[in-house]
């Protein structure tokens, strides 16, 4: 055994200029933490913690903290992954128990997915391909929740637009009907999922039978319940390239802290009362309680990283908490984009006008062509506009990050 150690550490010396240790990750705690097990936070919390530093009996708050980059790669952003699902989204269906068949009739794609137990759900899709895009000059492509994106300017840019016929695949209510449904049924899974879910089984209809589009180069987007959806499908599939949610609110990428500082005080008790089915019921115990939460807003855009991630916001939207987007949750998310050396990756557009404005898809579209196409702009998309600062004093761990390598 001992001589084992040796000759693999060896092995390892001779294969990389500078041995590390092996990295062990802390323990995912067995069962999942309740609210009353996991210690209140009323600033965001640390996204470099794991989840068993914030337990109540831990008493050494900053054991086991990120330290570096392929620990958080090996381990914390799998962590935030499975965090997400255990309290938030639900469980996302192992791709790996589907397979996808697709018809393309005109512009029109029926996607037939087959999951466990042989149970089949069929959706529909619709195709906006840019003039000139061809099997040898592909296009990269939107997939959108939902309508609102001006079509015009996105295929003027040499960018498609896929939109998919969300309802056909989970109804925005209890009744679980939909393709997705009838898969799924049963299973504890918020509707956001099952929409994130619809764009990447359209991602992978494409080859199947859309070859003058590429999906090496995907975007998703989606704006209010279905931008919280867009931000879902950009954490849980790590082909998309760029994800757009726009005026998303919270369970997107609006704080369940912070939570009054516009907009109409959107929280986790009155998001949950209003439409319960967008995320998993074990969200739910957490009302009355959501400074317990072991993740905010921003550990969500934190772990797409090194993916790009583009928000955008109106500053007259009466409905969802711009201010809380701009100034408290993307400048934290953006700390953890800056100490990976791709803060250029994340980017906001604050806008005037209000929710689901369309002028904010045409004030990401600059932000798409550089990701895209490598497109220069002077466009600024680290400025918080009128709402001016950060609120630094939200994310206190900011001014100590782990060391960069
Ligand atoms: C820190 O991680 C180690 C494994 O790397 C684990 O044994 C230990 O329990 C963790 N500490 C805390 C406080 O969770
Ligand atoms: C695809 O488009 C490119 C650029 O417009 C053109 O040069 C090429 O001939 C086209 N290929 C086919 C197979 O149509």
């Amino acid at each position: 055994m001992k001589s084992f150690l040796f000759l693999n550490f060896i092995a390892i010396a001779l294969s990389s200029p500078s041995p590390r240790q092996n990295i062990q990750c802390p323990p995912f705690p067995s069962p999942l933490p309740t609210w009353q097990q996991l210690s209140p936070q009323s600033t965001l919390p640390d996204p470099f913690l794991p989840l068993s530093s914030l337990l109540t009996n831990t008493n050494t708050q900053k054991t086991n903290r990120t330290s570096s980059h392929k620990e958080w790669f090996q381990c914390r952003q799998p962590e935030i992954i499975r965090l997400l699902q255990e309290y938030q989204f639900g469980f996302y269906p192992d791709p790996s128990q589907e397979t996808v068949s697709a018809t393309r009739s005109g512009n029109t794609l029926t996607i037939t997915v087959t999951g466990p137990g042989n149970k089949k759900g069929t959706f529909k899709a619709t195709l906006q391909i840019p003039s000139g895009a061809n099997a040898t000059k592909k296009a990269p492509v939107v997939l959108s929740l939902g309508g609102g994106i001006p079509s015009q300017s996105y295929l003027q840019a040499g960018i498609a637009i896929v939109q998919v016929d969300y309802m056909g695949v989970a109804a925005d209510s209890n009744a679980k009907t939909g393709a997705f449904w009838s898969i799924y049924n049963g299973r504890d899974i918020g509707v956001l999922t099952a929409w994130a879910w619809s764009l990447h089984r359209t991602l992978d209809a494409l080859p199947l039978t859309t070859p003058e589009l590429n999906p090496l180069l995907s975007a998703v987007t989606g704006c209010s319940r279905l931008g919280k959806a867009a931000l879902a499908a950009g954490l849980f599939d790590p082909r998309i390239t760029i994800t757009i949610p726009m005026s998303s609110g919270i369970q997107g990428l609006g704080p369940y802290r912070y939570s009054s500082l516009s907009g109409q005080g959107e929280t986790l008790e009155n998001s949950k009362q209003g439409a319960g089915w967008w995320t998993s019921s074990t969200l739910s115990k957490f009302m009355g309680h959501s400074e317990h939460l072991p993740f905010d807003a921003h550990t969500i855009a934190a772990a797409i990283a090194p993916r790009a991630l583009i928000i955008d916001q109106g500053v007259g939207d009466q409905f969802v908490n711009s201010k809380g987007t701009a100034t408290v949750v993307f400048p934290a998310a953006k700390i953890v984009y800056d100490w990976l050396g791709v803060g250029d990756k994340i980017g906001i557009n604050v806008r005037s006008g209000g929710h689901c404005d369309g002028s904010g898809y045409n004030g990401v579209l600059p932000f798409l062509q550089r990701q895209f196409f490598g497109t220069p702009t002077t466009r600024d998309y680290h400025s918080l506009g009128s709402y001016g600062a950060a609120l630094s004093s939200a994310f206190p761990w900011g001014k100590d990050i782990p060391p960069t390598e």
